[in-house]
Parts: structure tokens; C-alpha cells; sequence
């Protein structure tokens, strides 16, 4: 790290933030911090359940984006053993309102924070319905090779059994591991799983398993403060630069489904979107009244790309649906949400089918 921590002083912080017995000395080493080398992690909120506030009652309700950041961090005593923190309320919102005004702003902020010499990594807190969005969006756009790792919890704050603080201390671990450097990228962690941001997607509406990376499977685990990751594997990077954008391009979904009608993309043609991506049935299939319509969209210019509305697996090019004839892309392993933000993002570089295509296949 840029800290020059070794391995062995990272080793005893993480023991002394989790083994109980093992933090008598805690007051003195939180007054040293800053000369114990503990890395610096830089803690950006944006809101969701992890800072959300339940009612109470049974049953619960609750509002998302409820608690301030100090809030969040003062429920974790162990954190200060394993990093400085410092943090930033950088919004306080339900992830359902993430916006890509937000995400312009969010991932200059984070190019900013980690361009200074007094930040090793950042953790990032963010509701979880959008969450595997905003971090594909970072993966993007981000260029750093620091650690950036995004969290949230299924759970309010204030709920029996909250995730959110074992889900941030994890977050953190896995921020100031020094292998999570070397595997590059961004990260998200929760329950126990760290997942690579392009394969995340979130599986459950209640569950704190809420989620999973159905075609690669987690890249490691976080138990204790120890992580464990799998095997490296990996995909080439390539950033998009976003820093003098003011907006990205209009693309929507279109959901397939029996007697799928022609009105939803005629609606965004009329809109002016610039892309659509189809949520398909099966491999990325259609109903015929619906294929029409899209052959029609990208006839007239619109960039079409065929996702699956299935959890697994990947579209392939040129199988069920005449891709080359339609000039359609396909979008391999990316499911309809993350199809779209690679499309607004390549939208940005290029309206050609061909170069498009070979985007999605590599990144
Ligand atoms: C949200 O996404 O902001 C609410 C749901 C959650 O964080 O789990």
C-alpha cells in the first residue's frame, strides 16, 4: 500500500480490531494512528438501507438514507484499529434515485480522492438496488489503481441484526488487504462475499444474501477480517473518461415477455433515446411484433443491444436472433442493467454497431 504498511503490522491490526483479549492497548494505538501506518481509507456515503432508519414497529418500515456517515462509522469500535477513516456525506438517498447526473459527479469525486497521497483506498456506502449499477459505472470511469470498494445492507441501522456494520468492517478489511490492490478494479462486498463490480447482481429483495455473481462466482470471501480470494483471473480494463461530461446519452430497457407489444421502443424512437437495450427472453429473444420494432429503432439510428431477462448465462451473437442482419449487439455476459451503463458509456466514444460489439466483448 502507499503507506508502506508491512504484512506483518497489517496482521496484527486486523487481530487487534477482531480477536477479543487482543486490544488492550486500542486507546494508545487509535491516539498513534496516524504514525502506526495504518492505511487511510476515505469513506464516501451515498445513503441507502445501510444508512437507513426502521420504525421499530412490526412489521418494520423504514426510510433509506436516513443516518449521517459519522453515524455509520461510530457503530463499528474495531474500525479504527484497521484504518484511519475519514468521511464524507456525499449524498444521503435511496439508491432507487440514483441518477446519472449523480454518477458523473460520484466518480470525479472518487478520481479526486484517490489522486491524493494521503488516501490508500476508498469504501464507497450505497443503497443495494442500484448498487451493482453505480459500481459497474465506476469500473468505467474510474482510473486508479487504488482500492474502491462499494457496500451496503439489507437491514436499517437501527433493525435487530443490522448488517451494515459488519458489512463495512468487512468493506474496510477488504479495502486495506494488500492483495485487493494487485487484482485491481472495483469491488463490492456484503454478507461475507467480495464481488467483482461487473459480475454483482442482486439476487434477493429482502434476503442479507441479496447477492451473487451468477455466471463467475464470488472473487473471494471476508470472514474475521481475513479475505480469501479465488484464483486471479480478470478482465482488461479500459476507461472511459467522464471528467468534462456534463450528461451521458439516453438509453432505456425494454422489457420482453409474452405478446410483448411494439409501444415501449416506440415510445424511447419518439423520446429520441440514442440506445436501447432489450431485456430478452431466453437468449436475448423477442417477440416478433417487438423485433420488429427494434430492427425499426436501429434502422433509424438507435443503438439496439440484446440482454437477457435470465439471470445466467451469456446472449451470443447470431444464434436465435440475426444480429449482423438487425444490427443488433450482443451482450454477452452483462445483464440489462449493466448492458445499459456500458452503452451510455460507449455512446460517449461511438454510434457504430461493430465498434460497440467489440466493446461488450471486452469489457
Ligand atoms: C436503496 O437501494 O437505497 C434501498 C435498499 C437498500 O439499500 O437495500
Amino acid at each position: 500500500m502507499d503507506t508502506g504498511m508491512g504484512m506483518l503490522s497489517w496482521l496484527k491490526s486486523v487481530a487487534t480490531a477482531l480477536l477479543p483479549g487482543a486490544n488492550d492497548d486500542v486507546v494508545n494505538e487509535a491516539d498513534e494512528a496516524e504514525d502506526s501506518g495504518l492505511p487511510a481509507v476515505y469513506l464516501l456515503a451515498t445513503g441507502g438501507t445501510i444508512a437507513g432508519v426502521g420504525s421499530g414497529a412490526e412489521p418494520v418500515v423504514y426510510r433509506a438514507g436516513a443516518v449521517g456517515v459519522e453515524t455509520l462509522v461510530e457503530a463499528i469500535p474495531g474500525i479504527n484499529q484497521l484504518a484511519r477513516v475519514s468521511v464524507e456525506q456525499f449524498a444521503n438517498i435511496g439508491s432507487q434515485d440514483m441518477d446519472d447526473a449523480r454518477w458523473l459527479k460520484l466518480s470525479r469525486r472518487v478520481n479526486e480522492v484517490l489522486a491524493r497521497d494521503d488516501v490508500d483506498a476508498l469504501v464507497v456506502t450505497h443503497g443495494t438496488d442500484t448498487l451493482e449499477e453505480t459500481a459497474y459505472f465506476l469500473d468505467l470511469t474510474v482510473a486508479s489503481a487504488k482500492p474502491v470498494i462499494l457496500v451496503g445492507a439489507m437491514r436499517p441501522s437501527n433493525e435487530i441484526s443490522a448488517d451494515g456494520p459488519a458489512n463495512l468492517l468487512d468493506a474496510v478489511a477488504v479495502a486495506v488487504n494488500p492483495e485487493t490492490r494487485t487484482r485491481g478494479g472495483i469491488m463490492a462486498v456484503m454478507h461475507g462475499d467480495v464481488f467483482e463490480a461487473r459480475d454483482l447482481v442482486k439476487i434477493s429483495t429482502v434476503s442479507p444474501q441479496a447477492f451473487a455473481a451468477p455466471n463467475y462466482g464470488p472473487l473471494g470471501h471476508v470472514y474475521n477480517g481475513q479475505v480469501i480470494f479465488r484464483p486471479q483471473s480478470g478482465h482488461e480494463l479500459e476507461l472511459f473518461d467522464v471528467a468534462t461530461l456534463e450528461a451521458l446519452p439516453a438509453v432505456g430497457i425494454v422489457y420482453a415477455h409474452a405478446n410483448a407489444s411494439a409501444v415501449p421502443v416506440k415510445a424511447l424512437v419518439e423520446a429520441e433515446y440514442q440506445g436501447i437495450v432489450l431485456a430478452g427472453v431466453g437468449n436475448g429473444n423477442v417477440h416478433h411484433q417487438l423485433l420488429e420494432a427494434l430492427a425499426e429503432a436501429a434502422r433509424a439510428g438507435v443503438v439496439v443491444v440484446r440482454a437477457s431477462r435470465v439471470l445466467s448465462g451469456p446472449v451470443v451473437r447470431n444464434v436465435e436472433v440475426d444480429d449482423e442482419r438487425y444490427g443488433f449487439i450482443a451482450a454477452g455476459t452483462l445483464n440489462p442493467q449493466k448492458a445499459r451503463v456500458l452503452l451510455q458509456l460507449a455512446l460517449t466514444r461511438t454510434r457504430e454497431p461493430g465498434e460497440i460489439q467489440a466493446l461488450f466483448e471486452r469489457l
